[in-house]
C-alpha cells in the first residue's frame, strides 16, 4: 500500500494495451473491495484503488451525506475535486492514462460528480447503483466517453427515476450511455457481472 494523496493499493498492468481502472468501494468498504472484481471484468488492466477519506460512523465512505440518499453537496463538490486530483497525482506516479472508474454505491456516486465537475480525470465510468449526485452540476462535455449504469428495480436507496435522471444528465452531456435496470435491490448480482463483462470487452472494439 502506497500513500500519495489518498491511501490506496495499484496493481501495474500485465497487458499495457488495455486501460487502468479506478476502484471506488461503497459506504464501509475499502481500497481491498472491488480487487476481485476490477481483475475480473478487466484481466491485465492495472488497478488504482483509493480508500474512501469520510468516516461515517467509522466507515470509510468518498463524501459525506446528511441522511441515507441525501448527500452534503458541498462536500460532494470538494471531495469529486480532490479525488480527481489523486488520479492525476498517481497518473504521473505510475505513468498512466486517464482509467476507467468502476465504483459500487458511494463509489459510484464519486465517479458520477468527478464525471460532471472533473471529466478529463475518467475515460469512461461502470457505475453500479449511482444516483444523482448533485442537483445541479455544470454542463460538460463527456463526448467520447463510456458509461455503464446497472441500477436495481428494487433498491430501497435509489429510487428508479433517480438513476434514470442520472442517465439522462450523462446523456444530455454525450456520454455514451448504456443504462440497465435489473430486477433486483442495492447488492450486487451475476447479472451485473455480465454485464460488465460485456462492457469491457466491448471497449477494446
Ligand atoms: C451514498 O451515500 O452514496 C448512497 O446513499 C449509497 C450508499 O453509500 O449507501
Amino acid at each position: 500500500m502506497t500513500e500519495l494523496s489518498f491511501l490506496h493499493r495499484y496493481e501495474p498492468a500485465t497487458d499495457q494495451g488495455l486501460p487502468p481502472l479506478l476502484l471506488l468501494h461503497g459506504t464501509g468498504g475499502n481500497e481491498n473491495d472491488l480487487i476481485n472484481l476490477g481483475r475480473k471484468v478487466s484481466p491485465g488492466s492495472a488497478l488504482l484503488s483509493p480508500r474512501g477519506k469520510i468516516l461515517e460512523n467509522g466507515m470509510p465512505r468518498f463524501f459525506r451525506r446528511l441522511a441515507e440518499g441525501v448527500f452534503d453537496e458541498e462536500d460532494v463538490r470538494f471531495r469529486a475535486n480532490e479525488l480527481a486530483d489523486f488520479v492525476a497525482e498517481a497518473r504521473e506516479a505510475y505513468g498512466l492514462e486517464a482509467p476507467i472508474g468502476l465504483g459500487f454505491s458511494n463509489g459510484a456516486n464519486i465517479a458520477a460528480a468527478m464525471l460532471m465537475l472533473r471529466p478529463e480525470a475518467l475515460a469512461g465510468a461502470a457505475l453500479l447503483r449511482a444516483m444523482v449526485p448533485l442537483s445541479d452540476a455544470p454542463k460538460t462535455d463527456l463526448t467520447g466517453k463510456r458509461v455503464l449504469m446497472v441500477s436495481g428495480q428494487m433498491d430501497p436507496i435509489i429510487p428508479m427515476e433517480n438513476s434514470a435522471r442520472l442517465a439522462a444528465v450523462l446523456v444530455s452531456s454525450g456520454a455514451d450511455v448504456q443504462h440497465e435496470t435489473l430486477p433486483t435491490g442495492h447488492g450486487l448480482s451475476q447479472t451485473d457481472l455480465q454485464l460488465l463483462l460485456k462492457w469491457f470487452a466491448e471497449s477494446g472494439k
